[in-house]
């Protein structure tokens, strides 16, 4: 078998002494696109933010194509390829769109030319940001908030992008929008994806894979061409 790109074994962390999360399993084939989907405080940004190491991890091991990443900070993980976008955007409200984008750069590290400046690409995935970049992050829309957020970790040329719900608070329209910009980067950058999404549909349109959280585990796993979304709705509605 190939070695995945990301593999969890026996994660456990939380916050202080709150465990939130319990003996995560979980393996990413290089390319592929998993969605982790659970209740509402079931984890799921607890797990992300741990991959990312904004948690420090209390059991377990985090390998990136197999190097032991576990104890790294998270500037270093992000060096090693990792791009997140967390849940509620945190963009910089002070700072232009096109130096929100920039700050991504810092991410490339040794592996690429942050001098050559944001890729035209991210402005070709985002028209929008395009016509607007030199507009302050704090003025701008949720919808266009979070194609800044993507953008700017796309920036950083990630080999494994963390997605922490993108619809979030978005109108439809836009939604459809971050929606066919994810399907191209899928498609043209070969990314390896983790998607937090409520909607399942889109989850069942993205991924090749799911993840369902409870109570800090993950209770179930199978493929987004085997079971249907329906098959796991009642693991994850209230
Ligand atoms: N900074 C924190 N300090 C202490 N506990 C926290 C902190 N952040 C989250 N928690 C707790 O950890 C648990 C998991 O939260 P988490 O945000 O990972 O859930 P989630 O699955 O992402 O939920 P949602 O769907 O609402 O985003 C919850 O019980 C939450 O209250
Ligand atoms: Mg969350």
């Amino acid at each position: 078998m190939v070695t995945p790109l990301l593999e969890l074994s026996g994660v456990a962390a939380g916050y202080g002494a709150a465990r939130v999360l319990w003996d995560i399993d979980l393996q990413l084939a290089p390319g592929s696109v998993t969605a982790l989907i659970g209740r509402n405080g079931v984890g799921k940004t607890t797990l992300l933010r741990t991959i990312m190491g904004i948690q420090p991890l209390d059991a377990g091991t985090i390998r990136l194509d197999g190097q032991d990443i576990g104890t790294l900070p998270p500037q270093r993980r992000a060096r090693a390829g990792i791009g997140y976008v967390p849940q509620g955007r945190h963009i910089f409200p002070q700072l232009t769109v096109a130096e929100n984008l920039e700050t991504g750069l810092m991410a490339l590290g040794r592996r690429g030319k942050a001098s050559a400046g944001v890729p035209d690409q991210i402005y070709d995935l985002f028209p929008k940001l395009g016509t607007i970049r030199q507009r302050k992050g704090g003025l701008l829309s949720g919808g266009e908030q979070q194609q800044l957020a993507i953008g700017r970790a796309l920036a950083g040329a990630p080999r494994l992008l963390l997605l922490d719900e993108p619809t979030e608070g978005v109108q439809p329209n836009v939604v459809q929008m971050i929606e066919a910009a994810l399907l191209k980067v899928r498609a043209e950058m070969g990314l390896t994806i983790i998607l937090i999404e409520q909607y399942l549909d889109f989850a069942w349109r993205f991924a090749d894979h799911y993840a369902v959280m409870d109570g800090g585990r993950i209770v179930r796993q199978g493929d987004t061409a085997s079971d249907t979304a329906a098959d796991v709705a009642h693991l994850v509605r209230i």
